[in-house]
């Protein structure tokens, strides 16, 4: 078996391995990283990448739909989607190509296998590869395991890709189907259940919580709830899916309501969209001795050590926030620990952006949380149809929402639903950051007429300074 030497080895190229290894290689340290399947891992491949592209051609689709508002006349649009996949597929090739020659770039060596942890000894940490040409053993001194996660599947709904999708799977119809049946109403099942929805699916999510997207600001899920309605998506909640049957033509999905009353619904094609599971089996977790928590994600502290010294983990595979931009800090800290300088997991917040229409955008505390926090609170909404700049382009459904500590007005939480709202939150994440109070957002100037006027206009209201609304 052939053996190589490295000082630091990432396992899993997504976006918390592939900045890793790129920012190792910066800071001179020898390091390899090992990829079974995709360079760029799910984020790229099958996840935030090619959802964003296919998510901005059904909300292209829609507004040409609709521009006859403001006069301009179109034929009633058509969806190819053999075209929009390979759009869709150009964008992801770009992007993974990129990160090849990054890595390259940067020093790194890639290698193209499947790892697992093997026996550690005196001479450093032994991961051992399986590569198209056999096995190869590695010796490192640092391990990161950057392995991410798969969707779950509920017992009795094996995907398929036919009948049963996962993202994955819905990421790459190549027909718009009748109707879809999302289970889970999160973060994937309603981004992509509005794609199809805007495309002329009839979807119907069903939701086991008493509302969807429950972790966000109740007042900006109000918004997306109100579109959806408008759609004619059919959203149940406090619905639980429970078994399905083919029947030839058609699936059958039963579901299980409030106070066990039962109800089927027939679709064709069933989206399973009801969260994410780590990639820690075959990992040789054990013969390493890293220990793993609660539903098998690798358990790493502030600066991402594993209990075992010299092995550390990020990203999805110890859990938490399951985002691409948490993955990639997680990574940025690892290696400057491995490099020899001090950093840790030191933030207030990890912004959190779901990309329905309209977007809900947050960054730190929700109401709920921060007065669970104990916290007295002063609260500014500013309406988005208030917004000169959201009139003009003809998209005035949402808000922004800033809340603060009611005595030092410290900022809290910002949570944005709206159009553009995904780049509206960064100002958010510096102030909360930079523990910024309200009058830090409301003095700053912000250029006139932009939609981030309604992150200054709310964080005014906070005060009862705002301008462009009667103050309460
Ligand atoms: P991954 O991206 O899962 O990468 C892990 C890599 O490790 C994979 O390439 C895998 O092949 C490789 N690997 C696993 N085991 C081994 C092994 N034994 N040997 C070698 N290689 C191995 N997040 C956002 O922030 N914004 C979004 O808009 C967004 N949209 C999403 C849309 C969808 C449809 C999905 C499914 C997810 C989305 N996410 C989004 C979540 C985001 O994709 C993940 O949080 C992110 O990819 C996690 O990064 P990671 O590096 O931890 O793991
Ligand atoms: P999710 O955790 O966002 O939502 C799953 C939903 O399914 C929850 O509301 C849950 O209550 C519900 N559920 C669970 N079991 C159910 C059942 N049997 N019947 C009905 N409902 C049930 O998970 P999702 O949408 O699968 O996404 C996984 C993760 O991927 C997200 O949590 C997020 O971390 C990441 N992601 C991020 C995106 C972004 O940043 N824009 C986009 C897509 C995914």
């Amino acid at each position: 078996m052939s053996e190589s030497r490295y000082d630091a080895v990432v396992i899993g190229a997504g976006p918390g391995g592939y900045p890793t290894a790129i920012r190792l290689g910066q800071l001179k340290v020898k390091t390899a990283i090992i990829e079974r399947e995709y360079m760029g891992g799910v984020c790229l491949n099958v996840g935030c990448i090619p959802s964003k592209a296919v998510i901005h051609a059904a909300k292209t689709f829609e507004k040409i739909g609709h521009a006859d508002t403001m006069g301009i006349s179109v034929a009633k649009p058509t969806i190819d989607m053999g075209k929009l996949q390979s759009w869709k597929g150009g964008v992801v090739q770009k992007l993974t190509s990129g990160v090849r020659t990054l890595l390259k770039g940067n020093g790194v060596d890639v290698i193209d296998g499947t790892a697992r942890l093997g026996k550690s000894g005196p001479d450093g940490h032994r991961v051992i590869v399986q590569t198209p040409k056999g096995e190869h053993t590695i010796v490192a001194k640092n391990v990161v395991l950057a392995t991410g996660s798969r969707p779950f599947e509920i017992p009795g709904f094996k995907t398929d890709q036919k009948r049963i999708l996962d993202s994955t799977g819905a990421l790459a119809l190549d027909q718009v189907p009748k109707r879809m049946v999302v289970i889970g109403g999160g973060y994937i099942g309603l981004e992509l259940g509005m794609v199809y929805a805007k495309f002329g699916t009839k979807v119907t999510v069903v939701e086991a919580l008493p509302s969807i997207l429950a972790s966000m600001d109740k007042d900006c899920v109000g918004v997306v709830a109100r579109k959806l309605k408008k759609m004619g998506v059919e959203v149940m909640v406090k619905a639980k899916a429970k078994s399905w049957e083919d029947k030839g033509d058609r699936a059958v999905l039963t579901v299980e309501l409030e106070g066990g009353q039962t109800a089927t619904i027939d679709t064709d094609v069933i989206l399973v969209s009801v969260g994410r599971r780590p990639n820690s089996e075959g990992l040789g977790l054990d013969v390493a001795g890293v220990a793993t928590g609660k539903g098998g994600y690798v358990v790493a502290d502030d600066q991402l050590r594993t209990n075992v010294p010299g092995i550390y983990a990020i990203g999805d595979l110890i859990g938490g926030m399951m985002l691409a931009h948490k993955a990639t800090k997680e990574g940025e800290v690892v290696a400057e620990i491995i490099a020899g300088h001090k950093a840790a997991m030191d933030i207030r917040t990890i912004p959190a952006v779901v990309f329905t229409d309209p977007e809900i955008a947050s960054a730190g505390l929700t109401e709920d949380e921060a007065r669970a926090k104990g916290h007295d609170l002063k609260i500014g909404k500013f309406p988005f149809a208030a917004l000169g700049r959201a009139l003009s382009v003809n998209d005035t459904e949402g808000l922004a929402k800033v809340i603060c500590d009611a005595k030092s007005e410290e900022i809290l939480g910002v949570h944005i639903v709206g159009n553009g709202a995904s780049d509206l939150i960064s100002e958010a994440a510096l102030a909360i950051e930079m523990g910024a109070v309200v009058q830090d957002l409301n003095l700053t100037i912000h250029p006139h007429p932009t939609l981030s006027e309604a992150v200054r206009e709310a964080a005014a209201a906070a005060i009862g300074e705002a301008v462009h609304i009667i103050n309460r």
